[in-house]
């Protein structure tokens, strides 16, 4: 029996569904039921009817979604995929910060542990970023950790003091401003849509900067018939899947190796033992479920 039938069994004996995120390798994006962006996926989880949910994605995802399904099994098929960026925030740091500005809203990328979230006021995903802190009515924020997607909210936030942590990502930060005009000589009339994890002289030269969904929307509307992607390759293959008629360039090789640790051996055994199942301790769940509950309340920023 294929990999695949044994999933299919799996899942039906196991009352099982399998998320994964847009970077996941493209086998496992074909077992999901449900594939999209991390707002998309915190969302998705809440709404599914199921006993256990296995969850192809890094760490803080899944952890984010253990905080907001207490009623279901989350399992990570690897506990050592985890997002590097994640670990950014001090906490000694963040709380000082927080006691020498009281009047600041802490905004946390999703992107973060689960002990930076309790600290939080609100959490954002990079499809609401902007549309969070515009709902805020302190005069000052903190944005952690994302110095990228922070300058990008800045762009558009006038009417508060914004104050960026220093946390980046190393797969978006690398990439290279060269390389992008390089294939957009190559391309002249491709569209540049990039993830705003990618730095201020990235962003500057996109046509449209969209979270990992956003960015399969623009594929599905626009007319363009080459598109420049700037952020982590294996988006091409949910691109080249749902909209296969166009052509996607990808500047240099952007690979984010932690979603890479997930394979299909490894999801055919958390189905078979329903194990590793994602835990979080009570005090700090309830704490970090504010923060994400106000943001899958405000929505994606399209809404
Ligand atoms: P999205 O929310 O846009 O899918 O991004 C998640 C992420 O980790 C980007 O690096
Ligand atoms: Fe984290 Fe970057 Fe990987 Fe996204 S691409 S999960 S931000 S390391």
């Amino acid at each position: 029996m294929s990999l695949s039938d044994r999933i299919e069994e799996l899942k039906e004996e196991n009352d099982a569904v399998i998320v994964a995120h847009n970077y996941q390798v493209g086998e496992i994006q074909d077992a999901a039921e449900f594939v999209g962006d991390s707002f998309g996926l915190a969302r998705k989880v809440t709404e599914l009817d199921v006993s256990n949910v296995v969850f192809c994605g890094v760490d803080f995802m899944v952890e984010s979604a253990a905080v907001l399904n207490t009623d279901k099994r989350i399992i990570h098929p690897e506990s050592q995929a985890g997002c590097p960026m994640a670990q950014m925030v001090d906490l000694d740091e963040l709380r000082d910060y927080k006691e020498k500005n009281p009047d600041a809203a802490v905004v946390s990328y999703v992107n973060t542990n689960i002990e930076t979230k309790a600290e939080s006021d609100v959490c954002c995903t990079s499809s609401n970023a902007v549309k969070v802190v515009e709902s805020l009515d302190n005069p000052k924020v903190l944005f952690v950790p994302d110095r990228n997607l922070g300058h990008y909210v800045k762009r558009f936030v006038q009417d508060k003091e914004v104050d960026l942590w220093e946390g980046y990502c190393a797969t978006h930060d690398d990439i290279m401003k060269e390389d992008v005009e390089k294939l957009m000589n190559e391309y002249p009339e491709a569209e540049v849509v990039v993830h705003p994890e990618c730095k201020p002289e990235i962003v500057d030269i996109a046509d449209f900067v969209e979270s990992t969904a956003g960015i399969l929307e623009r594929a599905k509307t626009t007319s363009a018939k080459h598109m420049i992607i700037g952020t982590e390759k294996e988006m091409g293959y949910r691109l080249k899947k749902e909209v296969p008629e166009k052509e996607y360039h990808f500047p240099g090789d952007p690979t984010c190796q932690n979603m890479k640790k997930i394979t299909l051996e490894k999801v055919v055994r958390s189905l078979e033992r329903l194990e590793p199942v994602i835990t979080v301790d009570e005090g700090l769940a309830s704490r970090a479920k504010k923060p994400l509950e106000r943001m899958i309340r405000i929505g994606r920023g399209s809404e």
